[in-house]
């Protein structure tokens, strides 16, 4: 049996059926293409499935996709400008060094975002705090850290 959801997406609205233990985040890459959103342990430990959903971050892959039913999501793809401008996380990301092998930076970034909307300039134990949900095999945690606390200085120009 599949269940009809309809939810937003990047600002764009879908409607789909899916079975009622489809989870949110193979929806997202595998039914709707947005494959920015990273699927790493599959059971709410790493935190690379993050998206926000009604601006709230989640790991996508602990919600049902029968749960965002009328929902709102942004992925990674959704930060990008209609410019093409890339998020100033995301450019922070970038110019930090930040990234390296980028499994984990779309979630990393989205749970940037939700950190920096809630808490515009955040202490460096605040910003350890709001990502300590999401593991990176790669950069030692630093320079994430350095990259956050720079598109704060950025917010605040
Ligand atoms: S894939 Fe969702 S928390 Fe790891
Ligand atoms: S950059 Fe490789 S897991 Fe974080």
């Amino acid at each position: 049996m599949k269940i009809p959801i309809s939810l937003t997406v990047n600002g764009d609205k879908f409607e789909l059926l899916v079975a009622p233990t489809r989870k949110l985040v193979d929806v997202l890459r595998e039914d709707l293409g947005f494959t920015g959103t990273k699927k790493g342990c599959g059971e709410g430990e790493c935190g690379a499935c993050t998206v926000l959903m009604d601006g709230e971050p989640v790991s996508s892959c602990l919600v049902l996709a029968p749960q965002a039913h009328g929902k709102t999501v942004v992925t990674v793809e959704g930060l990008e400008s209609e410019n093409g401008e890339l998020d100033p996380v995301q450019e922070s990301f970038m110019s930090k060094g930040a990234i390296q092998c980028g499994y984990c930076s779309p979630g990393m970034i989205m749970t940037s975002k939700a950190l920096l909307k809630l808490n515009p300039h955040p202490t460096e134990e605040e910003v350890k705090d709001a990502i300590s949900g999401n593991l990176c095999r790669c950069t030692g945690y630093q320079k994430i850290v350095d990259a956050v606390l720079d598109a704060s200085e950025k917010r605040g120009r």
